[in-house]
This record gives structure tokens, sequence and C-alpha cells, in this order.
């Protein structure tokens, strides 16, 4: 079973969502956009909602952002963040990936990030992406490839186990691979892919790996034979490898369009 985001493990990627490395991921995922004054805005997968806020201060007051998602517990975070003063309104709404409740070209931009690593039915979830975009609108997905990941650890073979553990939070720990091609069979006229490095030096809680820590614990307790014990010997290595911590991690981007 893939990770479910209830209302602790929701706070948690918050948590690890609110560090420097994640504001910086998502300042370029704005930058990627060249949002204009007044365009519509869909966020499908929309977690805690912090993109969705950036995106709203981007398309100010004359835009609009809707964000969607199968987690209640992801859906009321984001109705709790603060909506600075001149961002486009926002809402919120209950939704999966493969069915989005708005009519045909609905929206100029759609964004998924680190959404569609969790969907089964990735051409399904495409077609229904651009379903609501305008002809010539804009589609930004996001996601990780888990085989790009370097993280040091004093025990090399408990590191392995916990990594392959955690490749089952995901429906597909390795999408990015794939993307490109997919988005082209929806469809999509599709720029060249990029990369958004996540890249931690030296132990601090308050990074995207150090937040990340407690999300594998918690997810790789009891499964793959990890006990408690285990894993809290796996966490407590990487937090005394104290200016030794070394972390990091590909995102990758795909820019697309819908012709029209
Ligand atoms: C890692 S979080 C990312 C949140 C947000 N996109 C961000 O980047 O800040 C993954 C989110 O995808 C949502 N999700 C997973 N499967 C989904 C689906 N089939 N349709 C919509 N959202 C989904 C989860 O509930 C969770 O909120």
């Amino acid at each position: 079973m893939t990770l479910h985001f209830d209302a602790a493990a929701a706070r948690r990627v918050e948590t690890s969502y609110l560090t420097p490395d994640v504001i910086e991921q998502r300042r370029q995922v704005i930058a990627a956009l060249h949002l204009q004054p007044g365009e519509s805005v869909l966020d499908i997968g929309s977690g805690p909602g912090l993109l969705a806020v950036d995106l709203a201060v981007e398309v100010g007051p004359h835009g609009s952002v809707a964000g969607t998602d199968i987690s209640d517990s992801m859906l009321a975070l984001a109705a709790a963040r603060s909506i600075p003063a001149g961002a486009a309104p926002l809402t919120f709404q209950l939704a999966g990936a493969k069915a989005l409740p708005f009519p045909d070209d609905s929206f100029d931009v759609a964004v998924s990030t680190q959404v569609l690593e969790y969907v089964a039915d990735i051409p399904g979830a495409l077609a229904e992406m651009r379903r609501v975009l305008c002809p010539g609108g804009r589609a930004l997905v996001l996601d990780t490839d888990w085989d790009s990941v370097v993280w040091h650890s004093s025990d090399v073979s408990l590191m392995q186990r916990v990594l392959t553990v955690w490749d089952e939070h995901l429906v597909d720990p390795h999408l990015p691979r794939t993307l490109l091609g997919s988005l082209k069979g929806a469809g999509f006229d599709v720029e060249p892919p990029w990369i958004i490095p996540l890249f931690n030096v030296g132990y601090a809680e308050a990074t995207y790996s150090g937040g990340l820590i407690p999300t594998v614990a918690a997810f790789v307790t009891g499964r793959g034979g990890l006990t408690a014990d285990v894993v809290d010997t796996w966490t407590a290595d990487l937090r005394d490898l104290g200016p030794a911590y070394f972390f990091s991690l590909n995102r990758y981007v795909f820019l697309a369009r819908k012709p029209g």
C-alpha cells in the first residue's frame, strides 16, 4: 500500500515542504510557468496548499486558483493557510487526478507536483489534465525518481533495506523516466525536461531530508522486517553523522502545452 496521507503524515509533509529547500523548488516551479495576472490555475494534488498560495499570489486578484486532493487531512491544512492580500481567490476540493470536477477547457495552467508518482493510471490522469486545460494551456508536472537518491549512512546495507521498502510508498518510484513519452502520448507538446536537485550536506532538521527522515521512518516501520528498533538505529545514525551527513535527490520537471 502506498503512503496514506492521514493527519500525522500530512503534517510531516507540510513541515518538510516549509524548509528552504522546498521553498526554492516552488520558486523555480513558479518561475518556469511565467504566470500572467488574471490567469486561472489548477493544482492537482495540492497537498498542504503551499504551492497553491504561491500561485494565487502570482496571478493576483483577477486570477483564480483551484486545488484538488484525495486526502481530507491535506485539504484541511490547505484550507487553513492564510492568503496574502492581493492574491487570487483560492478553492480546495476533494477530487482524484482521474476525475477532475471541472468542465473542458477551464484553466490556463495546470500543475501537479509530487503527485502522479502516486497515481496508477498515468494516461488517464494526463488525459484529464489535458481535458480541463484551455487550448494553448500549460501543464507542469514534477516528480522524483528515487534511483537518483544519494544518502550517506554508516550502515550501507541498512540504508539499502530502508530505501527498498520506501520505494513501496509510491505506485511508481521511477515515474520521471517515462513521463516524457506519457505526456506526448496524451497529446501534449513537451519542452525538454530539467531537474531541480535537493541537496543537503551536514545534518539539519530544517532541511528537506531532515524533515523526510520521520516520514520514511513512519512508513517503513513494520514492513520488510524493519522493526521499530532497527528504524530507530537508521534515524539515529543519520542525525549522528553531523557534518558528514550527505543527501541528494532529483526532482524532474516537465513543462508541456496543450496544442491549440
Ligand atoms: C507529496 S504530496 C505533494 C503535495 C503538493 N502537490 C506539493 O507539491 O506541495 C502528494 C499529494 O498527492 C495527493 N494525491 C495522491 N494521489 C492522488 C490522486 N490520485 N489524485 C489527487 N491527489 C492525489 C496526496 O493526497 C498528497 O496530498
